[in-house]
């Protein structure tokens, strides 16, 4: 099996605040992710899932520890080892929320092509990326349709194509399942670990929902400020 690996941390800690109103979300969490696999993180509200996940995306910054994506160093304890964290952002990583964001005023090939356009890539090479992944997805024929005329799942797989438009590394998406019933939410699963597979990209994937586990290759859980991992590869999938 590919073992390359996509994030590494090492003795990542986060709190928020000083004092009497300290709040410490993360002590001392090691782990590896690799290339290709697709990972839930899993914790109750507020347990930090989302802090986790903006730091593995150079958005937040750690109290301490290390963080490196791919073979690179990008967090060495106390900043940023990399000139532009933003750049690696939005090069590197993609990102998928719960409210899926697609810009209301721009068509859904707008949408998807507006990220690697910003990354100075050519404007043919762009469209051409896009309308595959909108093919990939089955939504091609939506291309120049608004957001407001999509349902929820197909705005979803939008979000999903947008995320992948910069041909991304790792991919880092906040309960991207939430706002879809059992179907599509089954769907989009699916369809994330074809591109795990397939792409060899490293998904982290935040859920509340557990029956989406089975779909995943692990399942990381933040318990007592710390990170823990189950492996899901020899359990049965539905
Ligand atoms: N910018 C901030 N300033 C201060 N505290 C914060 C900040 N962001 C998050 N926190 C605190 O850090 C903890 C973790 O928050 P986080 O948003 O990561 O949780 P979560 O696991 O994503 O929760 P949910 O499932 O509700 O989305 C919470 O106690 C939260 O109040
Ligand atoms: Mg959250």
């Amino acid at each position: 099996m590919e073992k390359d690996i996509a994030i590494k941390a090492q003795n990542l800690c986060k709190h928020f605040g000083e004092g009497e109103s300290r709040v410490n979300v993360l002590e001392d969490a090691s782990f590896e992710i690799h290339k290709g696999e697709l990972v839930a993180l899993v914790a109750p509200s507020g347990a930090g899932k989302t802090t986790l996940l903006m730091m593995l995306g150079c958005v937040t910054d750690p109290t301490s520890g290390k963080i490196w994506l791919g073979k690179k160093i990008v967090w060495d304890e106390k900043r940023w080892s990399i000139k532009d964290p933003r750049r690696i952002r939005r090069e590197q990583i993609g990102f998928i929320f719960q409210a899926h964001y697609l810009i209301p005023f721009l068509n859904v090939i707008e949408n998807v092509v507006l990220l690697p356009e910003t990354n100075d890539i050519p404007q043919e090479k762009t469209r051409q990326k896009a309308m595959e992944l909108l093919e990939y997805f089955g939504i091609a024929e939506k291309a120049n349709a608004m957001p407001s005329q999509l349902s929820g799942g197909q705005n979803q797989r939008v979000a999903i194509a947008r995320a992948l438009a910069n041909t991304p590394q790792i991919v880092l998406a906040d309960e991207p399942t939430a706002a879809l019933d059992i179907q599509r939410s089954v769907d989009v699963m699916k369809m994330l670990k074809k591109i795990a597979k397939e792409q060899n990209v490293a998904i982290i994937m935040v859920t509340h929902d557990e029956r989406m586990l089975p779909y995943c290759d692990r399942v990381m859980s933040i318990e007592n400020r710390t990170v823990k991992f189950k492996d899901m590869r020899h359990e049965k999938v539905i």
